[in-house]
């Protein structure tokens, strides 16, 4: 099937590893041009190297601390630079820290703010020219927060609840210009950032890292992770030349893990 990606050229935010690597990939095999970025420049380039070895447009890496204004900026700059303008914009970020309400104090609510609702706003206040220019799309990462709360990830439910507030405004603002605008949240996907918080519960918990993953698999109706490629096909769909009619909607790709509506 033509996804219309072929030559188009996408920026994926925090993409060396687990979704936001997953969702590059997915367009890189759908034909596209991909910036990928994240902090670690030895990652990110492994990264590159390894789309590279099967991609049909160019891979390119620049990296870039999402939490921090000026490196977004020249991301962005970067990225119409080297592609000619910017298509598909999908916004992806490390996780904010956890906690109950009494645990976080102003510096943290400040960093989550920065790192999980402003490296968003950011992304596309500096990428809007160019996706007006090609009538694009963007796509944010999210969590399973925005259909329901997560205990003690106060900063997540908080934060991620800005990013769907700001897209649903965003579609009636930007749908003139063409520019659609949706937003996905995971549920339990396995990423290397799962496993890891599964190995820090084991710890607490006394128990290991499998009995833990039984336990989370079994609240999941589908009865297990998903995979990341299952996560980043909704991605590509809303971000390919597929998508003409959904624009300010949130998705989640959970396994029907949350019940609302
Ligand atoms: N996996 C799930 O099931 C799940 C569920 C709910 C929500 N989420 C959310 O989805 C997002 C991605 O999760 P994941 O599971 O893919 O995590 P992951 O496997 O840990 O990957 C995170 C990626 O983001 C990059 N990154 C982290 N902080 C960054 C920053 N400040 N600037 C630029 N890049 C940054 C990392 O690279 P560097 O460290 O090199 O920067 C890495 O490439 C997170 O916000 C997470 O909370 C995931």
């Amino acid at each position: 099937m033509d996804l219309g990606l072929k030559g188009k050229r996408v920026l994926v935010l925090a993409s060396s590893k687990g979704l936001g690597k997953a969702a590059a990939e997915a367009y890189a095999k759908a034909g596209a041009n991909v910036m990928l970025t994240s902090r670690t420049v030895k990652n990110v380039k492994q990264t590159a190297e390894d789309l590279s070895s099967f991609a049909e447009g160019t891979i390119a890496y620049h990296p870039c601390d999402v939490s921090k204004k000026e490196d977004i900026k020249k991301l962005i700059d970067e990225t119409a630079a080297r592609f000619g303008g910017i298509d598909v914009l999908v916004n992806n970020a490390g996780g904010p820290p956890p906690g109950k309400f009494e645990d976080l104090d102003e510096e943290d609510w400040e960093w989550a703010y920065q790192l999980t609702l402003m490296s968003t706003v950011r992304a596309i206040r500096y990428a809007l020219p160019y996706l007006k220019q090609s009538k694009g799309r963007i796509v944010n990462i999210t969590s399973s927060s925005i259909k329901e709360p997560i205990d003690g990830l106060l900063l997540s439910n908080v934060y991620r609840m800005g990013i769907v507030g700001l897209a649903k405004t965003l579609s009636k603002e930007l749908a003139p210009d063409g520019v659609l605008i949706n937003t996905v949240g995971p549920g339990r996907i396995d990423t290397e950032r799962v496993r890891t918080l599964d190995a820090a519960k084991a710890e607490k918990l006394q128990l290991t890292p499998d009995e833990v993953r039984e336990q989370s698999e079994a609240a999941i109706p589908l009865g297990r992770y998903g995979e990341p490629e299952e996560f980043a096909n909704i991605i590509l769909f809303l971000g390919s030349g597929l998508n003409t009619y959904v624009t300010g909607q949130m998705f989640v790709a959970d396994g029907g893990m949350t019940h609302s509506y």
